[in-house]
């Protein structure tokens, strides 16, 4: 079966070719990134209209890419949520139209799941049951994953996701959006020993995450420095990496905690964070003491992709599952 598969929920507009015998056919992506910089954040209105000019132009180009034509193409998957409800409508509606026009089934699944599977599409898949860390602009959760659709919470964050943190803290150092890739870089030059920020909710057991605190530590610390008269790059540079150690040693310590709650010895870590060169090698440094594995998507398929909604759409497809005729569903918030 060869599913397309069409990503809209946020800031890139995202189309793949995933065929269930040979795998990935063809994935095209088109950022927005640049579009929104120059207003520090995703502008929704904006996303919603240019996924309108992008999505035809990028479903003809995947279809070129595959040497396919839509003819070929057995059903469509699309983000139905979460997301921003315009820039869902605008995939939802597509699929949909593309769907009745071909006569082929269409199915809506869930962002998140997207990202939980992304690493399925690697050349060595891991093995069910894993724990997940699923990291991204929205979400910080911890998962059980025992097989396609049996997933138990275990835990989450109760306030700002770790890519909202690490947005916000960018925001807080006058870098510019997305914030985890330039306060990463930052940090890079930054001295880990000047400053020591807490790791928030890792004092008392539990799997649950609270990154708003660290926000204040940061701006507070921020602050000082600046009233000191000792903002300058170089301290920039330790504020970012203070910052930087703290998410990832609050993660890296929760997920310990979940590989020993569910005595399993899997750990996937997928979603924007992800990408996070620190945080791997942390993660791959507490993994090979306890003799677990941890599996990544590959760095395009940590962001938001066409990709992982075409994996995920094919699964479920499989299974048999798809949307009613005209119900297309475009849903902001889906637990
Ligand atoms: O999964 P994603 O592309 O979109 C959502 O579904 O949210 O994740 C985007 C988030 C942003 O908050 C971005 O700042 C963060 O992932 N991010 C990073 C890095 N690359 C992206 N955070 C830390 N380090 C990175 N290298
Ligand atoms: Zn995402």
């Amino acid at each position: 079966m060869r599913v397309l598969g069409i990503e809209t929920s946020c800031d890139e507009t995202g189309v793949a070719i995933y065929d269930t015998e040979r795998g990935l056919a063809a994935d095209v992506l088109h950022s927005q990134i640049a579009m929104h910089a120059e207003y520090g954040g995703v502008v929704p209105e904006l996303a919603s209209r240019d996924h309108t000019r992008r999505l035809l132009p990028l479903i003809q180009r995947v279809l070129d890419e595959a040497g396919l034509t839509r003819h070929q193409l057995d059903a469509i998957a699309y983000t139905a949520g979460p997301g921003l409800v315009g820039a869902l409508m605008v995939g939802a509606s597509t699929a949909h139209g593309l769907a009745r026009a071909l006569d082929i089934p269409v199915l809506g699944v869930h962002h998140m799941e997207g990202h939980l599977l992304a690493p399925m599409l690697e050349d060595a898949p891991p093995a069910f049951p894993f724990v997940a860390l699923l990291v991204s602009g929205g979400h910080t959760q911890l998962v059980e994953v025992e097989g396609l659709g049996r997933y138990r919470l275990l835990g989450e964050s109760v306030d700002d996701a770790a890519g909202e943190a690490f947005d916000k803290a960018a925001k807080m150092l006058g870098l510019d959006y997305p914030g985890g890739p330039a306060v990463a870089r930052l940090a890079e030059s930054g001295n880990p020993a000047r400053l020591r920020f807490p790791r928030p909710m890792t004092d008392r057991p539990g799997l649950d995450f609270s990154f708003s605190g660290l926000k204040t530590h940061t701006l507070t610390a921020i602050r000082r420095l600046e009233a000191e008269g000792a903002l300058d790059e170089s301290a920039r540079a330790d504020v970012a990496r203070a910052f930087e150690d703290a998410v990832v040693d609050t993660l890296a310590i929760k997920c310990r905690r979940a590989l020993e709650a569910t005595g399993l010895r899997r750990l996937v870590v997928a979603g924007g964070v992800s990408a996070n060169r620190r945080l791997r090698e942390r993660l791959e440094r507490e993994a090979a003491k306890r003799g677990a594995e941890v599996h990544y998507p590959r760095g395009r398929f940590c962001t938001d992709n066409g990709a992982m909604i075409a994996y995920v759409g094919a699964q479920r497809l499989l299974a048999g599952e798809h949307d009613a005729p005209g119900q297309m569903q475009a849903v902001p918030r889906w637990p």
